[in-house]
């Protein structure tokens, strides 16, 4: 199987939020007791993804740092890249050039969350011939790209935020693409609002014929932050499944330990160094319940 690594992409102005996002970026935000970025990146480290890219603006940049570092506590390689302005989605591929080499790479965009089973994830990256990209009905498909299928399922259009949508099916921030998406964001023209579209590029996949979508299961959540709304609601719904299962979603160290990432002796030291906190003691019933399940 070919090399996988990851960009999460968590520039953009955020001001949908202000004024929540004056001080602080939109993917530092919390969402209930996490910062959201902690979510895409569970959501890569679950797909077995331990190379990752983030890309921010100048401002925040510091702040990644000293939240996530280097990734290593997690068995993981995260490295930074600044996007002095925000000109896109697809810049992503342009800013991450030398840190995607010769590999195929999953965009993942920071404010997205999706929530339930990433067999469809693990697949797409196992078998993504050109790009994957999903399908997710909403009821508001207008703030989103939007893919149109015809009756056997084949792809007939993709449109950016139609002001009249042609189906229901929405388009994640969730992406897979062979590393030919470099040279197709490179000859990219921006768009009428002035930016490089991710459905642009996703546009010339489908002209080539080599573009796979996928319809995301009922059993996934998907949900976005981008106002001060949705954000709460995502916040809603992770208290409400943490809440119900006791369990944590997006525990990093407990992704780490159980995707094999680090070892025990690894997450014990990395316990050490978590303050006390009703999140270090759930990480501390992790290791007993890896130890006696
Ligand atoms: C972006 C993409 C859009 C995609 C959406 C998912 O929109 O341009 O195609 O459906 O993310 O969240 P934006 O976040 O820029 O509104």
């Amino acid at each position: 199987m070919q090399k996988t690594k990851a960009i999460i992409l968590a520039g953009g102005s955020g001001s949908r939020l202000y004024p929540l996002t004056s001080i602080m970026s939109k993917q530092l935000q919390p969402v209930y007791d996490k910062p959201m970025i902690y979510y895409p990146l569970a959501t890569l480290m679950l797909a077995g993804i331990q190379d990752i890219l983030i890309i921010t603006t100048p401002h925040d940049a510091p702040h990644f740092h000293q939240l996530l570092g280097d990734g290593t506590k997690w068995g993981i390689t995260i490295s930074y890249a600044e996007q002095s302005a925000p000109r896109g989605i697809a810049e992503a591929f342009v800013y991450g050039k030398e840190f995607i080499g010769t590999d195929q790479v999953c965009l993942i965009l920071g404010d997205n969350l999706f929530y339930g089973k990433l067999d469809f994830l693990r697949q797409a990256i196992a078998h993504n011939q050109g790009a994957t990209i999903f399908g997710y009905p909403v009821q508001d498909p207008e703030r989103y790209g939007v893919v149109e299928f015809n009756a056997d399922g084949s792809v007939i259009s993709i449109e950016e935020k139609p002001s009249k949508p042609k189906s229901q099916y929405a388009i994640p921030g969730l992406y897979v693409f062979d590393n030919e998406v470099i040279s197709i964001a490179e000859q990219l023209q921006p768009s009428p609002r002035g930016e490089l579209e991710i459905t642009d590029v996703q546009k010339v996949y489908l002209q080539k014929k080599r573009l796979k979508v996928e319809k995301m299961g009922r059993g996934i959540a998907w949900l976005d932050t981008g106002t001060p709304e949705s954000l709460l609601e995502a916040g809603e719904f992770i208290h409400a499944i943490e809440k119900r299962q006791n369990l944590k979603i997006a525990c990093l160290e407990e992704i780490a330990l159980r995707m094999n990432f680090i070892d025990i002796q690894a997450y014990q030291s990395l316990l050490e160094t978590l303050p006390n906190s009703p999140y270090r003691e759930y990480c501390k019933r992790v290791l007993q319940e890896h130890l006696a399940p």
